[in-house]
């Protein structure tokens, strides 16, 4: 990626992700960057909204990585160990809840949305993903409406201080394109800094399919594949590619092998 990002900024936007969506369409160049001080229609996994008021940073990269499509789903993977790598040398170490959320202790800190174009989208025959990333930087839990304030928490709200939103941005994106870069030559490097901020290990969780079968176990750790482990109490192991995973108060599980 050139050492200069490139940056499309706005004061406000729908959705980051969908003007990079189309900014991708049109063959915006690898490592483009569309920011937004605010979204009006912020947009989260499995149909969600994310609520983006002023003061958070929300942003859309795209890249054409050159990564073999089964490896794709990693990207977003990456993208969460890039926060947190960068948001540690800030003051705070985040946990990565799979696939895509960012957690300091119980609360909420962010999340990310990675989406595709088709394949046939210009330049032809370079595929494109957008990674959306949402971090509550200098929003307070008092910015977003009263059913998420105990669920949030903000990067200002841990360390009492406001931080650079265009810093954050610029480092985000050069750890995420590094560690991209290097998901096929060194994938095993690349799993053990996820399995290290790993926030489901070992704790009571349910998983729900997307026909509404809940299943209750034990988050055992990330598979190579990027598909979650999931340990019911009688030693089954459900590795999850979607649906929501949530997490129950209660004892930690001990996890175990597989
Ligand atoms: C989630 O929590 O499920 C993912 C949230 C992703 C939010 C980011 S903010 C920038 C980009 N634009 C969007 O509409 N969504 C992503």
């Amino acid at each position: 990626m050139q050492a200069k990002q490139a940056v499309v900024r706005y004061p406000e936007a729908d959705s980051t992700n969908s003007l990079a969506l189309e900014l991708g369409r049109q063959g915006a160049a690898h490592g483009t960057v569309v920011v937004a001080d605010r979204q009006t229609g912020g947009r989260g996994r499995a149909g969600r909204c994310f609520v983006s008021p002023p003061g958070g940073l929300y942003m859309s990269v795209i890249l054409r990585p050159d990564l073999a499509f089964a490896h794709l789903r990693l990207v977003t993977l990456a993208a969460g160990v890039a926060c947190s790598m960068v948001l540690e040398k800030h003051g705070i170490a985040p946990l990565l809840k799979w696939p895509n959320d960012l957690y300091c202790g119980r609360k909420k800190l962010g999340g990310i949305l990675t989406e595709t174009a088709p394949w046939s989208a210009a330049p032809p025959g370079v595929p494109f993903v957008v990674v959306g990333i949402g971090l509550n930087v200098n929003s307070l839990p008092a910015d977003f409406p009263p059913p998420l304030r105990d669920l949030v928490t903000s990067l200002s709200e841990i360390t009492h201080r406001c931080h650079d939103l265009d810093m954050l941005r610029r480092e985000i994106v050069r750890q995420l394109d590094s560690l991209v870069a290097g998901l096929e030559r060194n994938p095993e490097t690349f799993f053990s800094l996820w399995r290290q901020r790993d926030f489901l290990l070992g704790k009571n969780i349910s998983w729900q399919d997307e026909n509404g079968l809940v299943v209750h176990g034990a988050g055992a750790g990330l598979r190579p594949d990027g598909r979650y482990r999931l340990r019911t109490p009688d030693g089954l192991i459900h590795p999850i590619l979607a649906g929501v995973l949530k997490v129950h108060p209660g004892n930690q599980v001990e996890p175990g092998r597989s």
